[in-house]
């Protein structure tokens, strides 16, 4: 985007019953703010004193722009405060985790049986010789084991690097040799609409180009499980039986590394977002405990993966430091029928109920007589994140699930902000379409390219203007892509969106600035999608943009040219499109492939994504000074 642009701003809103102000955690946003930006460190340590430290911090911020420590000098564990917490106290039999399985089969641990479970694998792993520092990629279904193994890494100081079990061989050896992983957790077979997805062997096929890993676990869940090869393979139930039941948690230091998760990049490979310990920890505790509003009594289900960051903080560590009941399922919406995920919610009586907008979207697609089979009168709040939601899926959301009851928090953050940034806190007046305004803790603008914040209804970039406690600290092995965040816009934290601001300082998150594609979302890189392609024998280049869906939000459609003698046509469309889906997994799959017989370029023989994706959608391409002819 070169300049600013004007958006038109709708006016409607919701203004919720007073209760349910008054009875919030955060009764009084405005007061709450003015609060925070009276005394910032003030307010963190605030927070930061719920939570239990086995050594308490000398301060509690130090800025060197554009590097952050937080809670400095300060020792803990993450797992110590999810769960001996909880395990030494009043919550030992209340459930921490309750797991559906796509046919029907539950399990529930509580915090008791977690704290239990975590201890037994996280000596599982020394036995295997992992220790503080060692990576640790998980690449797993959504199994309460997965959830164990995140924790099991962060009890004895390893980092976890879980790659979402969707993707592809290519993607997830990118990601091991990235992260020098030197274990993997893994599974025989995921279960997705009642086909199994074979994920051993596909690590199995990453591993051919994956050397740092030495040692792989595999959770054998089919009764016929396969034969593991003992040079390599270790059974976990057979690791966790004969290991020790206690295991103390490791001391960390405030700024020590918990996970590397990896974030699709516009300019090549994913980069690798590194969290530290203790401001993830505050920042998750805090925004799960205030922005969802959590009660003792809650029944939390956060419809996400935890190999995504949406797990890792609203499904893993926030709620769990929290001390509520988690549910996961494994599974997906809209099966055996889409009234799968109504049925959980009467079923276990959900009361905060986070999902995604394209869910949302699919949900209305299929009609309002599913919703409405189910008591869904157990919600409580409702939650959004991922991309924008627009005004028509709000409303579905806010009257169809919840009733016109519930309040609707539409939550704005990344990879790289650890925890919820903008969001419209509970008992504040919601206006469909936008996500809202700066939590209290956070600091955003919608500013030009020079950092000036632009007038009401004018677009412009999101920024972030203070660092806040669960940020980023580096990009794995590439601290100069970290720094790239803080200096593109003088002063500030580029999060890549586009967004505009109304007149009372409600933001609306208009979509990405740079090169990616939000599909159902899940953030593509356009740069992974193309260098997949052009890994096929037959393309000669690539070019994907992202088209509107109505459904996914967007979808990817890839301009390719061929090698001479390769023969344009379906079934190469079909193999191009296996290929990508082999490499990277489904979701990155084109929904359309288009054969051209050259691409627009620069002179300087960049793509210009933006003149095909003018052209597709019938706009105007902007500046083309700069195409090749
Ligand atoms: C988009 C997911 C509009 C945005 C937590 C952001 C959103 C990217 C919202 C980060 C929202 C996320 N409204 N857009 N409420 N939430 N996004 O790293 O473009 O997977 O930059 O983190 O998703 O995606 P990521």
């Amino acid at each position: 985007m070169e300049q600013t642009f004007a958006v038109k701003l709708e006016e409607k809103r919701y203004t919720p019953d007073p209760r349910c102000r008054a009875a919030a955690r955060v009764p009084d946003y405005a007061q709450a703010y003015s609060e925070f930006m009276r005394d910032p460190e003030g307010f963190w340590d605030r927070i930061a004193r719920e939570l239990a430290w086995f050594r308490p911090w000398d301060r509690v911020r130090e800025w060197n722009y554009p590097y952050a420590r937080w809670f400095v000098d300060a020792k803990l564990n993450i797992t110590y405060n999810c769960l001996d917490r909880h395990a030494a106290g009043e919550r030992k039999d209340k459930p921490a985790i309750v797991w559906r399985g796509e046919d029907g089969a539950e399990r529930t641990f509580t915090y008791e049986d977690l704290y239990r479970e975590v201890m037994r694998f996280a000596n599982g792993l020394k036995a295997l010789g992992v220790g503080k520092g060692d990576r640790v990629c998980i690449y797993m279904p959504l199994v309460p084991e997965q959830v164990v193994a995140m924790l099991a890494c962060a009890r004895i100081g390893a980092v976890h690097s879980v790659v979402f079990g969707g993707f592809g061989a290519g993607a997830l050896a990118m990601r091991i040799n990235d992260a020098g992983a030197k274990i993997l957790v893994t599974a025989d077979v995921g279960y997705r609409r009642g086909k199994t997805v074979p994920l051993r062997e596909i690590a199995t096929e990453a591993l051919a180009s994956a050397p740092s890993v030495k040692r792989v676990v595999v959770l054998r869940r089919e009764s016929r499980g396969p034969d593991l090869d003992p040079a390599r393979e270790v059974d976990y139930m057979a690791l966790t039986a004969e290991a020790a039941p206690d295991c103390p948690a490791e001391v960390m230091d405030a700024e020590d590394p918990l996970f590397i998760l990896y974030t699709s990049g516009s300019t090549g490979a994913p980069k690798g977002i590194v969290h530290t310990c203790a401001g993830y920890m505050v920042g998750t505790y805090y925004t799960t405990k205030c922005v969802f509003d959590v009660r003792e009594s809650d029944v939390f289900w956060c419809t996400a993966d935890p190999g995504w960051i949406t797990g890792h903080s609203y499904i893993v560590y926030g709620p769990l430091a929290v001390g509520t009941t988690v549910v996961i399922a494994e599974g997906t919406p809209d099966y055996p029928d889409p009234g799968a995920y109504w049925r959980l919610v009467q079923d276990l009586g959900v009361t905060i109920f986070y999902t995604a907008p394209t869910a949302i979207r699919m949900f209305m697609r299929y009609g309002d007589e599913w919703p409405a089979k189910y008591n869904l009168s157990t919600l409580r709040v409702l939650g959004s994140v991922g991309e924008p939601l627009n005004p028509e899926a709000f409303e579905w959301y806010y009257h169809r699930i919840g009733g016109g009851r519930c309040p609707v928090v539409d939550t704005w953050w990344q990879t790289e902000t650890g925890m919820h940034m903008v969001t419209t806190m509970v008992g504040e007046a919601m206006k469909p379409g936008f996500a809202g305004k700066p939590i209290p803790g956070a600091v955003v603008d919608v500013v030009d390219r020079m950092g000036n914040p632009v007038p009401p209804g004018t677009g412009g970039f999101l920024v972030i203007r203070e660092p806040w406690p669960a940020m980023l600290r580096t990009v794995h092995g590439n601290d100069e892509r970290y720094r790239t965040y803080w200096e593109t816009i003088p002063g500030c934290y580029t999060a890549g969106d586009l967004a505009v601001k109304d007149e009372e300082g409600y933001i609306m998150v208009i979509g990405r600035a740079d090169d990616l594609i939000v599909v159902a979302g899940h953030n593509i890189g356009t740069a992974e999608v193309e260098s997949a392609l052009v890994s096929h024998e037959a393309v000669a280049e690539a070019a994907v943009i992202g088209k509107p869906d109505a459904l996914k939000g967007n979808v990817i459609k890839a301009f390719v040219t061929l090698r001479v003698g390769a023969n344009p046509g379906d079934d190469l469309a079909e193999e191009l499109a296996r290929h990508v889906k082999k490499n990277l997994g489904p979701v990155a799959v084109p929904a359309e492939i288009e054969y051209m017989d050259r691409l627009p370029k620069t002179r300087s023989g960049k793509i210009m994504r933006r003149v095909l994706k003018a052209r597709e959608l019938g706009m105007d391409p902007g500046d083309i000074s700069t195409l090749e002819e």
